[in-house]
């Protein structure tokens, strides 16, 4: 007999630990600039277009895949056809190794700069503070040098709590804690949005750039080439932030549904996941571009010029403007990194929990066991990312793994569960358990989605190659991008070589039984 699978105490417990997955970094660097740079406004176009056609039907697919398998993705499409355990293991590899190595460096430092906000340790340049004194960033990403041990330090802490937080079973660890983090990020969330609107630029920033709507910018079927090649960027950038925001293709939706009770309505839980997701994106949306055009009217810069992505916009504008609050700047910035340690953690325990997941199912072993490898093997495996070449190798892997290895795993469990498996088997499942999901839904998995992941990749890999992503040297992004995807395909491989824990395929539940039952 296999060892006891956890369940959800209660459904509400299960969404805010989804939810807990799908809000994260992304939500609030990602989303914002994006927004800004793809036209304002008129972004949210494409963006709920990609909800609705894409992300809804993936998390449909996640959630009816991991229900009725109850299963690790692993053990799900095993289930399906023992050829197709690779994908299984494919996805959650990527989510931890791919994915949670460099995720968790960047949680440490964002515990890093909580502790600096009570302070303001970054002074008057927070930029030379990023760059020069904190990261003591290397010349080029050839040059790795030594380790950071203030980064060692907080990647380190970020491992202990995600295992404090997961070793436990789901209802007792990740269950638990998603109760306390998800309200407290949301008040925490919603106190900043009402603090920024208070100061002066802030409004006008949130209405002349942030919800004013440049409709040429999403034209697809402009007249003008150069116009409409740029909209299509922009229809492609929306489908990906998507993808990365709801947490899709590693896994751990497919994981998180399994402990799912039989009773549940999937389809309702799938629409609350999505429909919260992205409004906590556009709430945090709010702040981000407060702050940043409250800073711009001091300085009198250029909006456009004030605002950047990714970390610089966490680790750079932000504490320039927190410095420049006229009160309790502190304050503002322990809030401020206190959501992104709270959004980063939710999402990293749930890259563990894919993995460790498919590990305990396999091979029967120990979950705590399991999880205290997985921390441990992972905090070393990191520890690559705290060097002082730490941020290009980081920027790296991040480029190949969320533009290739995520989308590459969406689209081939779309084929899969579309083609092979038939995506009526769990529209049937679905449906039996309350939702009422339409025939459209086969369409979109069988046609739609796969066609749209197909085209993201085309136009991934013709940017790519036409010039060397940020400018980096075509061996860089072969050793560094290309090794992490294909060391995450070895991994995949060997754990799909390796044998099952006796015991564990012999049914303890049987998805075809159940279906016969619908
Ligand atoms: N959804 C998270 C975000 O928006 C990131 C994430 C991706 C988390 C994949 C888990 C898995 O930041």
């Amino acid at each position: 007999m296999g060892t006891q699978r956890g369940e959800w105490q209660s459904n509400i417990g299960f969404l805010l630990a989804a939810i807990g997955s799908a809000i994260g970094l992304g939500n609030v660097w990602r989303f914002s600039y994006m927004a800004h740079q793809y036209g304002g406004g008129a972004f949210l176009v494409p963006y709920i277009v990609a909800l609705i056609v894409a992300g809804l039907p993936i998390m449909l697919l996640e959630y009816g895949v991991g229900h009725r398998a109850k299963g690790s993705s692993p053990l799900s499409f095993r289930r399906i056809g023992t050829k197709y355990e690779w994908l299984g293991w494919w996805m959650p590899v990527v989510a931890m190794f791919g994915i949670m190595l460099y995720y968790s460096v960047i949680i440490g430092w964002c515990f890093n700069y909580l502790f600096y906000a009570l302070t303001l340790a970054w002074g008057d340049d927070p930029q030379h503070f990023f760059f020069s004194e904190f990261l003591s960033i290397s010349a080029s990403a050839s040059e790795i040098g030594g380790f950071r041990p203030q980064i060692v330090l907080s990647t380190a802490l970020c491992w202990f709590l995600c295992w404090l937080i997961c070793f436990r079973d789901v209802s007792h660890g990740i269950e638990k804690a998603s109760k306390i983090f998800m309200p407290a990020l949301v008040v925490i969330t919603l106190v900043l949005v009402g603090w920024t609107m208070t100061l002066d630029g802030a409004k006008d920033a949130v209405f002349n750039h942030y919800l004013a709507t440049d409709w040429t910018k999403i034209n697809f079927l402009a007249t003008d080439p150069m116009q409409r090649s740029a909209a299509r960027e922009v229809w492609v950038a929306a489908f990906g932030q998507i993808f990365f925001t709801l947490s899709l293709g590693f896994g751990i939706m497919i994981t998180y549904a399994s402990y799912l009770p039989k009773k549940t309505n999937i389809g309702v839980n799938a629409l609350i996941t999505c429909i919260f997701n992205c409004c906590y994106s556009l709430i945090a949306g709010l702040t981000v571009f407060g702050v940043v055009g409250f800073m711009a009217k001091l300085q009198n810069l250029p909006f456009a010029e004030a605002i950047k992505g990714g970390p610089q916009l966490a680790f750079v504008i932000y504490p320039k403007a927190i410095s420049l609050l006229p009160a309790y700047n502190n304050l503002f910035g322990v809030l401020f990194f206190l959501v992104l340690c709270i959004a980063g953690l939710t999402s990293g325990v749930s890259l563990i929990e894919a993995f460790a997941c498919s590990l305990t199912d396999k091979f029967n072993l120990n979950r705590k066991k399991a999880v205290t490898s997985v921390c441990c093997l992972g905090f070393i495996g990191s520890l690559v990312f705290t060097t002082n070449g730490g941020l290009y190798l980081l920027d790296i892997a991040d480029h190949f793994i969320t533009h290739y290895g995520l989308i590459l795993g969406g689209l081939v469990e779309c084929l899969l569960i579309g083609w092979i498996l038939k995506s009526s088997t769990i529209r049937s499942h679905l449906n039996a358990t309350g939702s009422s999901i339409s025939k459209l839904w086969d369409f979109s998995i069988k046609y739609f989605t796969p066609l749209i992941l197909i085209v993201l990749v085309y136009f991934s890999v013709s940017g790519d190659l036409k010039k060397n992503y940020e400018g980096y040297t075509t061996l860089q992004l072969l050793i560094y991008g290309g090794g992490a995807l294909l060391i995450c395909f070895m991994i995949a491989m060997i754990f799909t070589l390796l044998p099952w824990a006796k015991d564990k395929l012999e049914h303890e539940h049987s998805p075809e039984e159940d279906d016969l039952l619908v």
